[in-house]
């Protein structure tokens, strides 16, 4: 039986010190307009100093790493650009069962339902537009497993809340966007994440990195390294995170076996996180000319 989620919630004092990531429509609202690149500067530098100083007082932290988070979200948030349709046959990053659905183009720009339309009131249209295209293609991907047509909600961490029965996961980057949803049983979680093929900016790596994640990274064939080791946390973190109910950053685990299109982790000595024992991790990962994919999904043992 998998535990419930609240089992696997903490009351530490680490929850209680934890300076949320920003909520992302707020954020985003800083990038809008003419002084969209002179904010988007002044917020880094604020970050920067407002993590350096917290990076002293609680180093060993989860709140170090969700200050880092902050600061790791917007260096990699992009501007705005057209969506791109992708030929890439992506099947491959999770067993049959899933149901993995790219984002047409009329998802990027056709409204949702009320209840869902609500949770971008006063948003950039970029992130409109990034929400409707992944609440659509989750639709499209419940639908396919006949689940209930229901409006896909919010959690209190941004976590989609989906209709009893049933998992998933959204990514979306400036360009593309996709959902991935399975029944709730032999698959136990869901984690999809893409990247644009870029380097990371710099200085940043170093909040995302384990020791062991650079070392695993010079041995490697891939392209983008650190950009895949990036993906991967990140999808890592969606698959875990509704199971879990809990916060957990990127110093919180290394990843391992990092090759051939398959990558594993191990919690680090930092990591607080009980992770679920009676189910199996599986990471995938892909690359097209131009974006990165990586893929989590757990089965139940
Ligand atoms: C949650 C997070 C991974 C999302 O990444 P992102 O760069 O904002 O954007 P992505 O396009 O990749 O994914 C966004 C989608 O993730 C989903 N998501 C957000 N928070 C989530 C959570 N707590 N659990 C599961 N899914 C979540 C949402 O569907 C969201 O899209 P939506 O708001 O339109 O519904 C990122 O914001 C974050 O907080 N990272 C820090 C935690 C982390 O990665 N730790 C690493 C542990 S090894």
């Amino acid at each position: 039986m998998l535990p419930s989620a609240a089992l696997w919630k903490s009351n530490s004092v680490n929850d209680q010190l934890r300076v949320d990531p920003p909520d992302a429509d707020r954020c985003m609202r800083f990038h809008t307009g003419t002084r969209r690149r002179i904010a988007r500067v002044m917020v880094l530098q604020i970050e920067f100093m407002a993590t350096a100083c917290l990076s002293i007082i609680h180093r060993s932290t989860d709140l170090f790493s969700a200050s880092s988070t902050i600061i790791i979200r917007s260096a990699v948030r992009m501007a705005a650009t057209q969506q791109v349709s992708i030929t890439m046959d992506l099947s491959s990053l999770f067993p049959s069962g899933v149901s993995l659905v790219l984002a047409d183009d009329k998802m990027w720009h056709r409204p949702l339902r009320d209840e869902e339309e609500t949770l971008i009131t006063g948003s950039v249209e970029k992130r409109q537009r990034e929400f409707r295209a992944g609440r659509h293609a989750a639709h499209t991907a419940l639908a396919k497993l006949q689940a209930p047509d229901i409006p896909i909600l919010r959690g209190e961490r941004r976590e989609p809340v989906w209709p009893d029965g049933y998992i998933g996961s959204i990514a979306h980057c400036r360009d593309l966007c996709l959902a991935a949803c399975a029944i709730d049983g032999e698959i136990a979680g869901l984690g999809i994440d893409v990247e644009p093929l870029t380097s990371l900016p710099k200085g940043v790596d170093r909040y995302i990195h384990t020791e062991a994640d650079a070392k695993i990274m010079q041995g490697g064939q891939d392209p983008y390294p650190e950009r895949l080791v990036f993906s991967a946390k990140e999808s890592l973190y969606k698959c875990y995170y509704p199971l879990i109910g809990r916060y957990f950053g990127f110093q919180s685990v290394s990843l391992v076996d990092i090759d051939n299109g398959g990558f594993d982790f191990e919690p680090t000595e930092k990591c607080e996180i009980a992770f679920p024992t009676q189910m199996t991790f599986h990471g995938r990962y892909l690359f097209d000319a131009t974006h990165l994919y990586t893929a989590c999904y757990l089965i139940r043992n």
